[in-house]
């Protein structure tokens, strides 16, 4: 198999650094793995493998210079969308962590689970979007119910962890934290988020829209539609929670035909990357705190509406680090690796 040479641009983020934890796991058939990230870090070294691996600084012509085949951008909106052409223009499948490229009709939005074909498409703009972390873990549950039931309608509402702010955000909730105990929480600074993050829920993640949702929200209306590829109804309610990883979200699925909910629980159980955790009587059920570090999505609560046959409310949780962003950016790079070698 063809070795390929690898960037990661966003290498000292809370993304990055999961992805490079990711290659370690797995065999990745990489010829080497250059970390990139800003002159503030550049040459500064990460563990990698057992090895030091030098920190470059992204410049336009870097991806040129390091012969850069599978680069992986999670540097933020504004570096992939200055960044992420050159690196296509040096030949280059750019797989882009951030939102800037999602909704482009020539960009194809890829969930390996959902829509690998997709893939295919990479060469108009040599761009792969990765989609928002909160829609990855929704779509993977959508799709096998959906082409049990025929989805026509989901309605969420999701838990969302610190660190789909980066690093800082999540520093900003340890920092909350050790002020309350030190009785001087009111002093306590929020940059990462609109208030206060510790000991509160804030129902609000971005920025808003024109039309009362936020742009979190939107993400997972506009980006649901596009990677199923069928016009369902997404109503999103978006919500931070003082947690460091881990995304939680109530969903409530209406189905064209009536739906079962352990033939749900079923259909869910053989879903690739989905763990069934669903045992009431043993106080059973997904949280943030057992899907760190897991490439899986779990699933609890299954259970039918009490007035409707075609409506099923579930509990969905994933690794936002992982699953939403690192795994999946990995997975289309593994598809699109094999891909090359048909
Ligand atoms: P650096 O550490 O050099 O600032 P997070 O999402 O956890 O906040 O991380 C953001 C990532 O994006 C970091 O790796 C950061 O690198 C990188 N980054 C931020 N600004 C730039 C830039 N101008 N050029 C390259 N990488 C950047």
């Amino acid at each position: 198999m063809r070795k390929y040479n690898v960037a990661v641009v966003g290498a000292t983020g809370a993304v990055g650094e999961e992805i490079f934890r990711i290659f370690e796991e797995i065999d990745f058939p990489y010829n080497k793995i250059v970390p990139m990230a800003s002159e503030r870090s550049a040459g500064s070294t990460i563990d990698f493998d057992g090895h030091a691996l030098v920190i470059k600084e992204l410049t336009e012509t870097i991806f040129d210079e390091e012969e850069i085949e599978i680069a992986l951008f999670s540097a933020g909106g504004s570096i992939s969308a200055k960044y992420a052409p050159f690196a296509a223009k040096a030949g280059a499948v750019v797989i882009d962590n951030t939102s800037h490229f999602r909704m482009d009709a020539d960009v194809p939005l890829v969930v390996p689970e959902v829509n690998p074909s997709e893939i295919h498409e990479w060469k108009t703009t040599g761009i792969i979007a990765n989609p928002n972390c909160s829609t990855i873990q929704m779509v993977q549950v959508l799709k096998p119910l959906d082409e049990a039931f025929d989805l026509l309608r989901v309605d969420v509402s999701t838990y969302q962890a610190t660190s789909g702010g980066g690093k800082e955000a999540m520093a900003e909730l340890v920092t909350q934290m050790q002020d309350f105990f030190q009785f001087k929480l009111d002093e306590s600074e929020h940059k990462a988020f609109p208030h206060q993050i510790a000991l509160n829920v804030i129902p609000q993640i971005d920025v808003f829209t024109e039309n009362g949702y936020t742009k979190e929200e939107m993400k997972m209306v506009n980006e649901t539609i596009k990677i199923l590829g069928k016009k369902v109804e997404v109503s999103a309610t978006c919500v931070r929670v003082p947690t460091l990883r881990g995304h939680a979200e109530a969903l409530t699925l209406t189905f064209d035909a009536d739906v079962d909910a352990a033939e749900a629980r079923e259909i869910l159980a053989k879903a690739p990357n989905i763990i069934v955790v669903d045992n009431p009587a043993l106080n059973e059920y997904p949280m943030p705190a057992s899907c760190v570090d897991q490439n899986e999505t779990f699933v609890g609560r299954i259970r039918n509406d009490l007035y409707r046959k075609n409506v099923l409310h579930l509990w969905v949780v994933a690794d936002n680090l992982r699953v939403g962003a690192a795994t999946n950016a990995v997975r289309i790079a593994q598809k699109w690796v094999e891909m090359q070698e048909k």
